[in-house]
């Protein structure tokens, strides 16, 4: 079987072909970062107009790649939300109007589900049942999952995801749009003992919170610069990392705990950040998945 994906949530324009014979993926990511970054953030009707213009050619330039006519495509599957309202729509009208020319089922995928199973492309897959951390622009989700489709929610974000704290830290900070990259680069440079930030254990439950540790970073930046000094950069971004990376493990471990999961695994565009991949394995006693960095953030293989 051959599936064509198609994901089209955010800023990114992803396509792929899945064959399950061989398990061959062939994927493209067209990145909107550079429309977007001269207004630090991404701007929705931009990101739609984007999407009409890439998706057609960069679904022609995989199927060339992958040496797969349009005949042998068995399904087409493109994300159905959550994400940006018209961003969605030109992804699921190309999908759906393809899907009816070629007489092929169209199959809508929930994105987070597509991150949460992301980790299933690689050879070595998760055992059931595991508790799984998704990080990403939009949510910060623990879920206990009993197999694929069989998922409880343990908590999410009360406020900011997690990726999102990243981008608006950044911002606060003068780094670049998107926030998590540029964070991560300005943190390898800094102390993350340099500043003594909150961390909401919102103890008794699994829920996150991040806006309370964003409003501390706000604080410390007010206060450095009516101080008239100039601002320690590398020493925020790597204090502000530390506790968001602090928060999101510990919640992980005892959830895993609790819930007796067999292994952990973690997805979505935070799960990129180092200083995350890297802590996590070594504070776990089971073993731990993340997908490879092309991976975690949007792309259609996953889709
Ligand atoms: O999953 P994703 O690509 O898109 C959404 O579904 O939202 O996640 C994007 C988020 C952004 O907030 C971005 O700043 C964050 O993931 N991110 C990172 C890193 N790479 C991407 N956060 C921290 N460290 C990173 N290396
Ligand atoms: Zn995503």
């Amino acid at each position: 079987m051959r599936i064509l994906g198609i994901e089209s949530s955010c800023d990114e324009t992803g396509i792929a072909i899945y064959d399950s014979e061989n398990h061959h993926i062939t994927h493209e990511l067209y990145s909107q970062i550079k429309t977007h970054a001269p207004f630090g953030g991404v701007v929705p009707e931009l990101a739609s107009r984007d999407h009409i213009q890439k998706t057609l050619p960069l679904i022609q330039q995989v199927l060339q790649k992958s040496k797969v006519t349009p005949s042998q495509i068995n399904g087409i599957a493109y994300t159905s939300g959550p994400g940006l309202a018209g961003a969605l729509m030109v992804g699921s009208m190309i999908a759906r109007s393809l899907a009816f020319a070629w007489k092929v089922p169209a199959i809508a995928v929930h994105h987070m589900e597509g991150h949460l199973l992301a980790p299933m492309l690689e050879p070595l897959q998760p055992t059931y049942p595991f508790v799984a951390l998704l990080v990403s622009g939009g949510h910060t989700l623990l879920i206990s999952v009993e197999k694929a489709g069989q998922y409880q929610i343990l908590g999410e974000s009360l406020d900011d995801a997690a990726g999102e704290a990243f981008d608006k830290v950044a911002r606060l900070l003068g780094l670049s749009y998107p926030g998590g990259p540029a964070i991560e680069k300005a943190a390898e440079e800094g102390d993350p003992r340099a500043f003594d930030l909150p961390r909401a254990w919102l103890e008794g439950t699994w829920s996150f919170s991040f806006s309370g540790l964003k409003t501390a970073v706000l604080r410390e930046v007010r206060k450095i610069k009516s101080d008239g000094l100039p601002l320690p950069v590398a020493d925020l971004a790597a204090s502000f990392q530390a506790a968001v990376v602090d928060v999101l493990i510990g919640k992980t471990l005892a959830a895993a705990r609790e819930f007796k999961a067999k292994e952990i695994l973690i997805a979505g565009g935070v799960s990129a950040n180092r200083a995350l991949r890297q802590a996590i394995p070594e504070q776990a006693e089971l073993p731990v998945h993340i997908p490879p960095i092309s991976l975690c953030t949007d792309n259609a293989a996953m889709v």
